[in-house]
């Protein structure tokens, strides 16, 4: 049975049947999967700008376009704002925007290898975006959703005060079933009506009246 929530196509009624059994399987494995070579010069990069920086980054995982990104640098001004996503395409769509867009760096990477990237080299943000990844609503492809991956270990060893946000209620709740099996917390909210977006897809759910939901959740 197909059931729709506003915008998503989904097989799911609830929290996945496997979550508990996937995410178990995850923390108690070590993802062992080669970095890539382009992956290691690209984050040496990254690490360069980070040395000379010695202050808080914040981590804008997906960012898109990294419309997200200048937010966050204007919301934290103490901080260098990191932006990764794998798209070429969706960051080439970035300008500078004064003081705050130098302090953005934008990071065309795989999250599969950045984060893991990030905690070898002791990352220790402060707080971490993710915000609008994609949901991947069908129940077969829950190990495609951050939580139900490999990756999900690594995401709680970065740290920080955690915040995702999605239009899709259920992948909150199974994000917050995961980080519940870890003993973590997670808030789960709605965005308020008039919340001013941030991103592209924000706008875009915002404009068809589709309730966005945020939670959040102190890794640290
Ligand atoms: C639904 S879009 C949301 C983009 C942006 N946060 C927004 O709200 O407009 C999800 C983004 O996640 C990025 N993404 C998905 N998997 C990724 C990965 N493994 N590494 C880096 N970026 C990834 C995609 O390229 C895409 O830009």
């Amino acid at each position: 049975m197909e059931y729709q929530s506003r915008g998503i196509d989904t097989n799911q009624p609830g929290v996945h049947d496997d979550l508990t059994k996937v995410v178990k399987k995850h923390l108690s494995a070590n993802f062992r999967k080669p970095i890539a070579a382009h992956s290691e010069a690209v984050f040496a990069e990254v690490q360069e700008r980070v040395d000379a920086w010695q202050g808080p980054i914040v981590l804008d995982s997906c960012c898109g376009v990294g419309e997200s990104t200048l937010h966050l640098a204007r919301q934290h001004p103490e901080a260098l704002v990191i932006g990764v996503d794998k798209s070429a395409h969706r960051l080439a769509k970035n300008g500078s925007y004064g003081e705050a867009g130098e302090r953005c760096l934008l990071v065309r990477a795989d999250l599969n290898d950045f984060w893991r990237q990030a905690v070898a080299a002791n990352w220790q943000p402060s707080h971490h975006y993710i915000l609008y990844p994609n949901p991947w609503p069908k129940a077969k492809h829950l190990q495609r959703r951050w939580h139900g991956g490999a990756l999900f270990p690594t995401i709680l060893q970065l740290g920080g005060q955690l915040e995702l946000r999605s239009n899709w209620r259920i992948y909150l709740d199974e994000f917050a079933a995961a980080l519940a099996l870890t003993g973590h917390t997670g808030q789960i909210n709605p965005l308020s009506n008039d919340h001013h977006p941030m991103t592209p897809f924000e706008r875009k759910y915002q404009a068809t009246e589709q309730v966005l939901w945020q939670l959040q959740s102190k890794l640290c």
